[in-house]
């Protein structure tokens, strides 16, 4: 038997992930959370599926110690290369984040055309353009890859000049092409929203993976019977946070996105798992 109480297992490869478990936080706030940030290995996006699968299997290794109930991969990248293998493998229930941003995508396009902006390894996957084809297979989906917006976001560098010219250069073919939709389908990149959305203007909507997400954790949960329904009596232990490396730099992060007090960050190694 599961418990309810247990936590739920949440990763990325560093800080993005925290823009998805922030809105599990906001949508489920009864769930404990353990999160793991691998930013002793950052970036995963330029990386290939082989080494990104080892990474996520040990990290899925480390939240089993932990006796998390369920795991979310709050990481494009890994949802893309990783999830099915791993899914297979486990006993608890595994969800990542690019399904549910591709469904909310299939169904809000009005004119079929569809841009996800993404690490070079969730780009090179076609993962998105498989997932919305399944919905809408007349959809037309146009993929770029945007390296520096990683780098940008980690900076801190969330409206500034920099990261407007940035944009710029890397959106201006999806404006061309004349999308209606737009998949943030990176973790970091709710972070730049506002300057994705300038960019963009206003006749494409944008689509937050995170959000939709958290939606289908608290269904699936509630599916299986493992939704914590009782508010959790469970202090500051009730978010937990481990790192591989630069653990204050990460608390500085955490602490500027999430609203509830970031105590400590543990670092760990994750090698070992
Ligand atoms: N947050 C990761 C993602 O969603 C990207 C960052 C990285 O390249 O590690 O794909």
């Amino acid at each position: 038997m599961i418990d309810k109480n247990a936590p739920i297992g949440v990763f990325d490869s560093g800080v993005g992930g925290l823009t998805v478990a922030r809105e599990i936080m906001r949508q489920i706030p009864n769930e404990r959370i353990v999160y793991f940030g691998d930013t002793a290995r950052v970036p995963y996006g330029s990386k290939s599926k082989e080494t990104v699968t080892r990474f996520s299997r040990q990290i899925v290794r480390f939240l089993q110690t932990q006796k998390v109930k369920a795991i979310v991969i709050a990481c494009n990248t890994a949802s893309a290369y990783a999830l099915e293998e791993i899914e297979a493998e486990l006993d608890i229930p595994i969800i990542g984040v690019v399904k549910p941003g591709a469904k909310v995508a299939a169904e809000t396009t009005a004119n079929g055309k569809i841009g996800v902006i993404a690490t070079e390894g969730t780009i090179g996957s076609h993962i998105y353009s498989r997932y919305i084809k399944e919905i809408n297979p007349e959809a037309e989906v146009i993929g770029k890859a945007c390296p520096l917006f990683v780098p940008l976001v980690e900076e801190g560098l969330w409206q500034d000049p920099v990261t407007d010219e940035i944009a710029k250069r890397y959106l201006t073919e999806l404006i061309d092409i004349g999308i209606d939709t737009l998949i943030l389908g990176c973790t970091h990149y709710p972070l730049i929203r506002s300057t994705v959305g300038k960019t963009m203007g206003d006749g494409v909507t944008l689509v937050n993976p995170a959000y939709e997400t958290a939606r289908e954790l608290k269904e699936l949960l509630t599916k299986k019977g493992l939704l914590n329904e009782e508010e959790a009596k469970l202090g500051d232990n009730r978010y937990c946070f481990y790192v591989s490396d630069a653990a204050e730099k990460f608390k500085r992060f955490a602490n500027s996105i999430i609203k509830y007090g970031i105590l400590s960050a543990k670092v760990i190694n994750i090698e070992e798992y």
